[in-house]
């Protein structure tokens, strides 16, 4: 299966499933690493990785014109499943309805707990026990879809939002590839 990532920032789950993807049995690879900020950093670590990027800004351009751009160029790419991780934009109900179960993100909290921003800040509020990440079909409904894996971690005393974060990310690197590999061949 043909994957296309779409990233905002530095893409550390994105470059867990380039690793995954590697793999002679892996059932995925990358064909596109797309992002709405020209800068992003995993930009510049896919194209060092000799993979396929595309990158536009929808600053001036619109919603519309700016998710037509990224369709044509996932659709470009052969692109079958589109993975978000770390993707900071809204996906319109026409884009996600054109690629309807058939796009997933990576969300870090033990979903349907804390859909949206400061995940770990509001774990951490609530006492919970434990915290992290879920793997989830993209719907209309934000953080909403199946969720098609999890993986737990402990919170421990003294931990801040940081720490939590990084301990969940380290999950999410294991998750991510592990869950995509599964919902390709599904
Ligand atoms: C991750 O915590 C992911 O769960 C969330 O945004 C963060 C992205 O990190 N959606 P990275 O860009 O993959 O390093």
């Amino acid at each position: 299966m043909r994957v296309g990532v779409l990233i905002s920032g530095r893409g550390s789950n994105m470059m867990a499933l380039v690793g995954a993807s590697r793999a002679a049995e892996c059932p995925y690879e990358i064909a596109l690493v797309a992002s709405d900020k020209p800068d992003a950093a995993g930009l510049e670590w896919a194209q060092s990785q000799g993979l396929a990027t595309f990158a536009l800004s929808p600053k001036g351009l619109g919603k519309p014109a700016y998710e037509a751009a990224i369709d044509g160029a996932l659709r470009d790419a052969g692109v079958g499943v589109v993975a978000l991780a770390g993707y900071m934009r809204l996906l319109s109900d026409g884009f996600v309805a054109a690629w309807r179960d058939r796009i997933v993100n990576i969300h870090p909290s033990l979903l349907p707990k804390y859909k949206g921003l400061d995940t770990h800040a509001r774990a951490l509020a609530a006492g919970d026990a434990v915290g992290g990440c879920s793997v989830h079909v993209v719907t209309e409904e934000l953080d909403g879809g199946v969720v098609l894996g999890q993986a737990e971690v402990p919170i421990l005393a003294g931990d801040d939002a940081d720490a939590l974060a990084e301990r969940v990310l380290a999950a999410e690197h294991a998750l991510y590839p592990k869950t995509l590999a599964e919902f390709v061949t599904r």
